[in-house]
């Protein structure tokens, strides 16, 4: 038996979704580290992308991920099934099939019923089966703060590896979920948001991103990436930095939660946004037109957001279409790659 009345999301102390380390931290601690050498090792530590690729031999590489958070909903079945999409979301967005898991768990044992963890791995073990990945493992702690997630791991082949940085110019960016699940888990815990707005954004963040993958994986696709916590313009900018090209962005046509913008306005707005921001906002330029809120939302962290994909532009009308008849029905162009201003996004 659950008990329904607790909410998860009140037994979090930070708001908003997966607060991860600022971007820059990290980087910080590993600088000057003495990191591995091998030459399997494909996408390692210094060009740091959704997963890690090792190759095993000629046509099998494994693809390596993981990723855990604290609850932004309330409901444990379907906080586990946001954990479990959104951990399997690295594998998929590298081009690859994720093929094991592990559950990774920190739990209040001594504060919360045990009952609620069972219903949180139900909802994991749901999604995982959905991918077709078994779970092999797990590691639990006893914890003050309840985290979920999972290490994934899966195959890819050694030469058809989709990592962020391969823009092409003309390249259209198609992005397949809405922005605002950041904004709309700090109105969550904060009581302000619906059930009706509760039931869709949960729905979205459950969505694997398996179905968008498996259709970009027939049209020329250059380069991919998910969209995650350092929101769409910080993902971005990982594409675009350092690609020799830049980027435009088609305000309008970017999906969004409508109810985000709103309360974005009304500056229901979580850290990590002004984190995110702060970090990528030298290589953003808004146009006069764009409002405060608009920028919020596009700077908000996701959970379990979209593939952010960039696709020759001859075959991105085509491949939308192809997403939104397998129901990616959010599926939009969102931007295209221009040769000037170099390593720069305009968002007009
Ligand atoms: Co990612
Ligand atoms: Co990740
Ligand atoms: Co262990």
């Amino acid at each position: 038996m659950t008990d329904n009345t607790i909410r998860l999301t009140q037994t979090v102390k930070a708001a908003g979704c997966a607060a991860k380390l600022a971007p820059g931290v990290l980087d910080k601690a590993l600088c000057g580290l003495d990191l591995p050498v091998d030459p399997n090792l494909l996408v390692g530590l210094e060009r740091a992308d959704d997963a890690g690729v090792y190759r095993v031999s000629d046509d099998l590489a494994l693809v390596q991920t993981v990723d855990f958070f604290p609850p932004m909903v309330d409901d444990p079945y379907s906080f586990g099934q946001i954990a479990a999409a959104n951990a399997l979301s690295d594998v998929y967005a590298m081009g690859g099939t994720p093929k094991t898991a592990m559950n990774i768990v920190a739990f209040p044992a001594k504060t919360m019923d045990i009952m609620i963890l069972r219903t949180i791995i139900e909802g994991g073990l749901d999604k995982l089966r959905e991918a077709g990945v078994v779970l092999v493992g797990g590691h639990t702690v006893d914890d003050n703060e309840l985290k979920y997630g999972l290490a994934v791991t899966g195959y890819i082949h050694p030469k058809r590896i989709l990592t962020k940085k391969n823009l092409h110019s003309g390249d259209r960016l198609i992005l397949t979920k809405p922005l605002g699940t950041g904004i709309v888990a700090t109105a969550i815990k904060a009581g302000l948001a619906d059930h009706g707005l509760i039931d869709r954004v949960t729905l979205a963040m459950t969505t694997l991103n398996r179905v968008a993958a498996m259709t970009m994986e027939r049209f020329s696709v250059h380069a991919c990436t998910d969209i995650t916590g350092f929101g769409f313009l910080g993902h971005l900018a990982e594409m675009v930095v350092d690609s020799g090209h830049g980027v435009r962005v088609y305000a309008q046509n970017v999906p969004v939660y409508h109810e985000a913008l709103e309360w974005a306005a009304m500056g229901l707005i979580p850290a990590g946004a002004y984190t995110n921001r702060e970090f990528r906002d030298v290589f953003v330029n808004f146009s006069a037109d764009i409002s405060q809120s608009i920028q919020d939302l596009f700077f908000d962290p996701q959970t379990s957001g979209g593939l952010l994909i960039a696709v020759a532009s001859d075959e991105a009308e085509s491949l939308v279409a192809a997403l939104k008849a397998q129901g990616v029905e959010c599926a939009a162009i969102v931007g295209e790659v221009i040769d000037e201003p170099v390593d720069k996004i305009i968002v007009e």
